[in-house]
C-alpha cells in the first residue's frame, strides 16, 4: 500500500478480537514512528505498553482507589479503552516554556499519527483516545509517571474482524486559500 492508500484506509476501530498483540512487534513500529519531526531533537516522548496481566493489574490498582459506589462507573469508563488487547500510552515531559511544550505536543502527535499509519500498514486496528481521566494524578501515578510527565494520548491496539468505512472529510479545495 502507498502512503496515500494507508492514510485513506485507516479508521478508528474499537471492536477487537482476543488475538494477542506482540509487544516486540509494536516496539519495532514505534522505532519507525519516532522518525517524526521534533524541534531541537528534544524527542519529547516515551511509551508505556499495557497488555496481558500488566493491563489487568493496572486496571485493578486504578479501580481499587475508588469508593465502592464509584467503582462500577469508573470500571465501565476505563474499559471503553482498556478492553483492547493492548493500550499504548504516549508520555510526554512537561516543558516549563509554554511555546516549547506546544511544539512537544505537536511532535508527539506526529509520532502517534505515524504509529497509527504503521499499524494500518501491518493489519492492526487502532483508536487514538484522550479520555478525561488521563489528566488525573491517580491515573498518572498508577501508570508510573513522574510529576513532570503527562499522558498525551492512549492508543488502543488489536486485531479487528471487520473495519468500518472511513468517514469522508471536507475537500481541501474548499478549505484552501491560494495567494499566487
Ligand atoms: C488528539 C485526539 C484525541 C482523540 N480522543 C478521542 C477520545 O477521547 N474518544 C473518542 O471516541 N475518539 C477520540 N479521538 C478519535 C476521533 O474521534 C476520530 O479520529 C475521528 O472521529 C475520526 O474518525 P477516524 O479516526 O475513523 O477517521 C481522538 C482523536 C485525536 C486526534
Amino acid at each position: 500500500m502507498s502512503v496515500k492508500e494507508i492514510i485513506r484506509s485507516r479508521v478508528s476501530s474499537n471492536k477487537f478480537t482476543n488475538t494477542k498483540v506482540e509487544s516486540k512487534q509494536i516496539i519495532e513500529l514505534l522505532d519507525y514512528a519516532v522518525y517524526a519531526p521534533n524541534h531541537k531533537m528534544r524527542e519529547p516522548w516515551r511509551f508505556i505498553i499495557l497488555e496481558g496481566s500488566g493491563r489487568s493489574l493496572f486496571i485493578h490498582r486504578f479501580l481499587s482507589e475508588f469508593k465502592d459506589d464509584q467503582k462500577e462507573d469508573m470500571k465501565k469508563t476505563i474499559e471503553k479503552v482498556f478492553q483492547a488487547p493492548m493500550v499504548v500510552a504516549f508520555v510526554m515531559p512537561r516543558n516549563v516554556n509554554y511555546a516549547d511544550e506546544l511544539e512537544d505536543l505537536q511532535a508527539i502527535s506526529a509520532v502517534i499519527q505515524n504509529f497509527l499509519l504503521l499499524l494500518e500498514e501491518d493489519g492492526y486496528g487502532s483508536f487514538w483516545k484522550t479520555p478525561k481521566y488521563i489528566e488525573s494524578d491517580l491515573f498518572k501515578e498508577v501508570l508510573g509517571l513522574s510529576t513532570n510527565e503527562i499522558v498525551a494520548g492512549l492508543v488502543m491496539v488489536g486485531f479487528v474482524e471487520s473495519k468500518g468505512q472511513p468517514k469522508t472529510r471536507k475537500s481541501a479545495n474548499d478549505l484552501t486559500t491560494i495567494y499566487s
